[in-house]
């Protein structure tokens, strides 16, 4: 039976890709943001505005939904999607980045991660296999294999060590799937910020002839021109045909520039996060809704944009909201910053289709140098 997991490529301006990712509960007009949520909640977001705003897909994550409410449990309530209220694709993120960055008394090794819970303590044990088991307890449909990251700078042999054990989870977790008609596990390309172990880890991937690719184990603390020497090298040795995820990443610029050297799918907590903390992004650039030059301000963040957070609201009230840590503060600014967001990809996926990317690439980058309205 033919996979009704499919990626179609609909057009290329240099590097830079216009898709679309088919399966069962949607299709993925890529380049895609996906906005993170975690816990089964993008926070401050109804899942209706999320849908509105633009996008196709969330992200999941299977470390906390593990931990709290738990995955047989959210699988006994009929999974991810009915139990949050979002029947579009998700993501889920396999748990080993967040355990290294969250969990307490963490121990790696061949088998797995064991680590203890941040909220009570419990102990837990992720081996690939059970990752990719509580993925599909939660019903994900783009699973991740279970991997190690390393924060940069390292040394070279601890980046090759973890890089090789993630290939090897990568086969353990590609067995544990198995065959998923309508969806799919994705690999992850480690080696860090070298240049030899970036190559091996693609090509090993690739030669597993998965459903997709991950680069992994970047925004991890290096300089933004290493990252993007590391897509320059890592982005040839992975198969067209397949769909690229660029983990974790980024600000808008990062993903300009990354949709330039070949990558399709992006996730970050930074729209969502900086609007629980009185940041707004727009086309001028960012905006700190807690300075006190927006006290007496009587115009809205963007007359121009099309999210009423953006258009309809004062800032001298966003400004107030967020001083007076209102929840409402965090509610408008993370829908402005959502829309701006997936605005950002639909001008993207317009100008490659157009031809225009690199213009229009400069243009954006323009708007933002030019600073606040
Ligand atoms: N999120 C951001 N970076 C990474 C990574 O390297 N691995 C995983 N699993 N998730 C990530």
């Amino acid at each position: 039976m033919a996979d009704t997991f499919t990626f179609k490529l609909l057009a290329t301006d240099g590097k830079a890709r216009r898709g679309e990712i088919s399966m069962p509960r949607g299709t993925v007009r890529t380049p895609a943001f996906m906005p993170v949520g975690t816990g089964g909640t993008v926070k401050a977001m109804y899942m209706d505005q999320v849908r509105d705003v633009g996008a196709d897909i969330i992200l999941g994550n299977t470390y906390h939904l593990m931990l709290r409410p738990g995955a047989e449990r959210v699988a006994r309530l009929g999974g991810l999607h009915d139990f949050a209220r979002w029947p579009h694709p998700i993501l889920t993120d396999s748990g080993g980045f967040q355990v290294m960055s969250l969990a307490q008394l963490r121990k790696l090794n061949e088998n797995g991660v064991t680590f203890r819970s941040h909220i009570d303590g419990a102990p837990y044990e992720m081996s690939p296999e059970r990752s990719i088991e509580i993925q599909g307890l939660l019903d994900s449909d783009i699973q991740m294999q279970l991997d190690e990251c390393v924060a940069l700078p390292a040394k070279e042999k601890d980046i090759e060590r973890a890089m090789e054990m993630s290939l090897r989870w990568a086969e353990r977790c590609k067995t544990a799937f198995g065959e998923q008609p309508g969806k799919a596990m994705f690999g992850i390309v480690q080696g860090g910020d070298n240049a030899k172990l970036r190559v091996r880890s693609a090509t090993a991937l690739s030669a597993m002839g998965l459903k997709g690719y991950a680069v992994g184990g970047l925004a991890v603390g290096e300089p933004q021109p290493v990252m993007l020497d590391m897509l320059d090298i890592t982005c040839p040795e992975l198969p067209a045909e397949k769909p690229r995820y660029l983990m974790g990443v980024g600000t808008p610029d990062d993903i300009l520039k990354s949709v330039a050297r070949g990558i399709d799918m992006f996730d970050c907590v930074m729209p969502t996060r900086a609007g629980r903390h009185g940041l707004a992004y727009t086309r001028r650039g960012k905006v700190n809704l807690r300075n006190a030059r927006h006290t007496d301000d009587p115009r809205p963040l963007d007359e121009e944009s099309d999210c009423p957070a953006a258009r309809d609201y004062s800032r001298a009230y966003l400004h107030h909201l967020v001083k007076s840590q209102e929840a409402l503060g965090a509610m408008l600014l993370t829908w402005n910053n959502l829309s701006y967001y997936q605005r950002l990809m639909q001008d993207i996926r317009d100008a490659i289709e157009a031809g225009q990317f690199t213009e229009r690439a400069a243009a954006i980058t323009e708007g933002w140098a030019r600073g606040d309205l």
